[in-house]
């Protein structure tokens, strides 16, 4: 009696969990159509998924919703992320120029990354698989330069210097607060060709030659550019470069900061300095925009366009879904799950951030990760896969008496 009973208690957990996999698999499934209802291709993709993804984090750009983005691919795709070394934070190091020995060692060998570092052509060849695709992003360095100038008001020194924080105090005088070589110095000046690997430094107008190659540099590393101010339109492009579903590409956007810590800059004049003081970066930007649309010209501006509403509707489907409607933004504060606060630079600017409906622990994993800031995700991911690997080495070990299998250990010396 006692036996059958359990065991119908079990059958009964089974049909139950049965039950709750089949519902969720018909939510997973349900923000957008599977079929395109306009003939350019299906929405669901019939090639095998690309997984091996180098995406360059630019700083101020939309990167992080991106990160975000490839970090709940990884995860869904069983994919391994190379992570920073505890010794480098949650950036590679950066400034640094980018080096392998910078991964933590539970993240190897990687198939995606995606964290901040400064681009090191070589040492990413070296850490990643050989069919890995590159991308990044870039932002219109106006906004750009408003949005660095303000967030890292207290971090970069050059910004520090100029009397009332006056962001056009700085531009009549860049070079009275700005000093290259100092600490944060890339915040300030052509931070993008910073980022990307280049020398920030290189006046276009006494050296002409050295955009134009180091264009043609970037452009034979990396596949797709996409640009902040398309976001959903580079979106399309991405899965579509790398055969994957709509659906892998769903977001809400994070690390934003409140409309109220945003200068509105409307002065011809103030536009003007703002791309003289980061001609590499505007220039950079120019030839990327060109190309970008270029490439929207391959695919068909009518099929992005149609695809980008499809997008834009899945999003708002699961945003229904997650928070009854869109996210409402709260400053950081005001978020009662410490998991979901953003990270403040300074008492200055607010990054909001988003909570969950309820105050209990949310339910829907997804939910969760399509809110939680990249430093939180970056230490889940890290904790999930060095549990995997312990657990990998464990059976390795088992297997070889004198446990030969150790995970490599890889010293960094002189982490700044
Ligand atoms: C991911 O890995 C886990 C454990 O290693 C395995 O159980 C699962 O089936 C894998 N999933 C996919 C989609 O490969
Ligand atoms: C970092 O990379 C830049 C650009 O490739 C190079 O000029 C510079 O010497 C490198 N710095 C170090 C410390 O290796
Ligand atoms: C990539 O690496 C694999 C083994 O890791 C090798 O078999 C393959 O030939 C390489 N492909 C290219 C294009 O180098
Ligand atoms: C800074 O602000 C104060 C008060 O608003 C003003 O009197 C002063 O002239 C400003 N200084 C500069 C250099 O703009
Ligand atoms: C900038 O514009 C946005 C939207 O138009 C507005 O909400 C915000 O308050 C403005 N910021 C400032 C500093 O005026
Ligand atoms: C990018 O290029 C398009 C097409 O030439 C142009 O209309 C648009 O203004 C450019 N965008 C920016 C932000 O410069």
């Amino acid at each position: 009696k006692m036996i059958s009973r359990k065991k119908g208690f079990l059958l009964l957990i089974l049909a139950f969990s049965t039950v709750t996999l089949l519902f969720r698999q018909s939510a997973h499934l349900s923000w957008f159509p599977k079929s395109s209802p306009f003939g350019c291709g299906p929405l669901l993709s019939s090639r095998p998924k690309h997984t091996a993804v180098a995406f360059l984090k630019t700083h101020k750009t939309a990167s992080s919703t991106v990160q975000n983005l490839l970090f709940r691919f990884a995860e869904r795709h069983n994919v391994t992320v190379a992570l920073p070394h505890h010794a480098c934070d949650h950036q590679f190091c950066y400034p640094r120029n980018f080096s392998a020995r910078f991964v933590h060692p539970y993240t190897l060998p990687p198939r995606v990354i995606a964290s901040h570092l400064r681009f090191n052509g070589g040492e990413l060849r070296r850490l990643m698989p050989n069919d890995t695709i590159y991308i990044t992003i870039l932002r219109e360095p106006v906004g750009m330069f408003e949005s660095l100038f303000s967030y890292y008001n207290q971090y970069c020194p050059a910004f520090k210097r100029v009397p009332n924080g006056s962001m056009e105090a700085f531009l009549d005088e860049p070079y009275r607060y700005y000093r290259p070589h100092e600490k944060f110095a890339m915040y300030a000046h052509n931070t993008m060709v910073y980022d990307l690997g280049g020398d920030p430094e290189r006046n276009p107008d006494h050296d002409p030659a050295y955009l134009p190659r180091f264009v043609r540099q970037v452009e034979s590393i990396f596949s797709l550019v996409m640009l902040a101010e398309y976001f959903d339109e580079s979106l399309v492009l991405l899965r579509r470069l790398l055969a994957w579903d709509l659906e892998d590409v769903l977001y809400v956007k994070l690390n934003m900061r409140s409309p109220e810590s945003k200068l509105n800059i409307t002065s011809p004049h103030l536009v003007e300095q703002i791309r003289a003081w980061n001609a590499l970066d505007a220039r950079l930007y120019d030839h990327f925009n060109t190309t970008f649309w270029r490439k929207m010209g391959e695919v068909g501006q009518d099929c992005v366009r149609k695809e980008v509403r499809a997008l834009r509707q899945a999003c708002g489907r699961l945003a229904q879904h997650c928070f009854g409607g869109q996210p409402q933004l709260r400053p950081a504060m005001q978020i009662k799950n410490k998991e979901l606060r953003p990270w403040q630079p300074s008492a200055k600017v607010d990054i909001v951030g988003y909570d969950l409906p309820g105050s209990g622990p949310p339910s829907d994993e997804l939910c969760l990760k399509l809110v939680m800031p990249e430093v939180q995700y970056s230490r889940y991911l890290l904790r999930k896969q060095s549990l995997k690997n312990r657990r990998r080495a464990a059976a390795h070990r088992s297997l070889s008496p004198r446990g030969l299998l150790r995970p490599p250990r890889h010293p960094i010396t002189k982490v700044a």
